[in-house]
């Protein structure tokens, strides 16, 4: 593989704060749901010590982003949040545009603790709404119910010092589609920057995996997208990658770094890392179990890119971007384009799925992405 310059590359973290109340039973993230007194003070210790192991890894760079992901952030205190933050910026290590996310829980979010994020230094907040509708949320068998829903974006769209975003879910046992576009109208009504919307997968390793589930049929998931795309574009939200919709410039800068195949950081149980290294690509997993993690933050399990993976773990992410990348981005971004790259793309565009420019899915293109991806295996 070409020799890539390391320090080029957008760097940013993500930290993984894997606690929840309850494990829903359609999630497979690497969560843990009996946090005791403790148990919090030996994660971030973890975790500070981790980072101090990082500087190869960081490689005199900034972060652009950075990420509280879980599990349910919101579950851990603002004291720990301040002191992580904290050590960060005394390190310098914080880029002066940086964007600091942090996930929520409805339950947790009420005025005093958003407030104590902000000052402790959070300009962007999320919150797991799933939907309004109690059917929606009995489905999913989550633990907050729809007036949470509504007290939860009603505290956050009177916000306006810092970003906000919102999860919401489609594809729902005995969702309806009149329920999913009072969801949509709900979310358009109040002043909110951004919108997550995921359609429920059915992942191996899950409860719901193991049940037999009345699933909404193909005709009705292709309902519920045509739907929600004509609510949303009617507002002003334009859909730039699979699950992500924004009004104009809110996008997540976080996520557009992985998809723009920047580097990433990622400490806490179970994080990924993806990092450059000279003339190669090494993926990184932390041991996934707290206690695992705690007792050795350094150790993980290591994937290198290599020329043959390569054109692949590109295409991945570029793709995903609606709007498509140019050229002059991916130079600026120090991304390394392969040539065995550009004949796949050449036979993507000779197919009608890619577009002429830059590296961009057709319309069509981007209805088959995973047809479109494997172009490049
Ligand atoms: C892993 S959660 C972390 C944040 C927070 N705990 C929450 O539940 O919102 C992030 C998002 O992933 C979604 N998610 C998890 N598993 C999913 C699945 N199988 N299909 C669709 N969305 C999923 C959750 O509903 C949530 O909106
Ligand atoms: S969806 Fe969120 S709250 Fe539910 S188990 Fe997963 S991380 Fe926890």
């Amino acid at each position: 593989m070409k020799i890539l310059n390391p320090t080029r590359i957008p760097l940013s973290l993500y930290i993984h704060l894997p606690w929840c109340e309850k494990r829903c039973p359609y999630c497979d993230f690497n969560i843990e749901i009996n946090k005791q007194e403790g148990d919090e003070e030996a994660l971030i210790n973890a975790i500070l010590s981790d980072l101090d192991n990082s500087k190869d890894y960081i490689n005199n760079r900034k972060f652009i982003s950075i990420y509280f992901g879980g599990g349910t952030p919101s579950l851990v205190s603002i004291k720990v949040i301040r002191r992580l933050i904290t050590k960060l910026k005394n390190d310098l290590l914080i880029h002066r545009d940086c964007e600091i996310n942090f996930e929520l829980n409805p339950k947790e979010v009420n005025e005093k603790y958003i407030n104590g994020l902000i000052a402790a230094g959070i300009n962007r907040i999320s919150i797991g709404i799933q939907s309004f509708d109690q059917a929606t949320l009995s489905s999913l068998e989550r633990n907050h119910n729809e007036n949470d829903s509504l007290k939860a974006i009603e505290i956050i769209s009177a916000i306006d010092s810092i970003n906000t975003t919102i999860d919401l879910i489609y594809g729902v046992m005995g969702q309806t589609l009149d329920s999913l576009k009072k969801d949509i109208e709900i979310f358009c009504n109040y002043s909110i920057d951004h919108l997550s919307l995921y359609q429920l997968t059915i992942e191996p390793n899950t409860i719901f995996y193991k049940k037999k589930l009345l699933l909404p049929e193909e005709k009705l998931i292709a309902d519920m997208e045509k739907a929600a795309k004509n609510i949303l574009n009617s507002n002003q939200f334009h859909q730039y990658e699979v699950s992500s919709w924004s009004k104009k410039n809110k996008y997540s800068n976080h996520n557009l770094n992985y998809w723009m195949y920047g580097d990433y950081l990622g400490v806490g149980p179970g994080a990924h890392s993806k990092i450059t290294i000279n003339e190669s690509i090494k993926r990184m997993i932390k041991l996934k179990a707290v206690q695992s993690y705690i007792d050795n933050p350094i150790k993980t399990k290591d994937l290198f890119i290599n020329s043959e993976t390569y054109d692949l773990d590109l295409a991945m992410n570029l793709l995903r971007i609606k709007q498509g990348v140019s050229f002059k981005e991916i130079e600026e971004k120090g991304v390394y384009i392969s040539d065995t790259f550009m004949d796949k793309r050449l036979e993507g565009i000779e197919k009608g799925l890619l577009d002429k420019e830059g590296v961009k899915a057709t319309s069509i293109g981007y209805k088959f992405l995973n047809d479109t991806i494997n172009l490049f295996s």
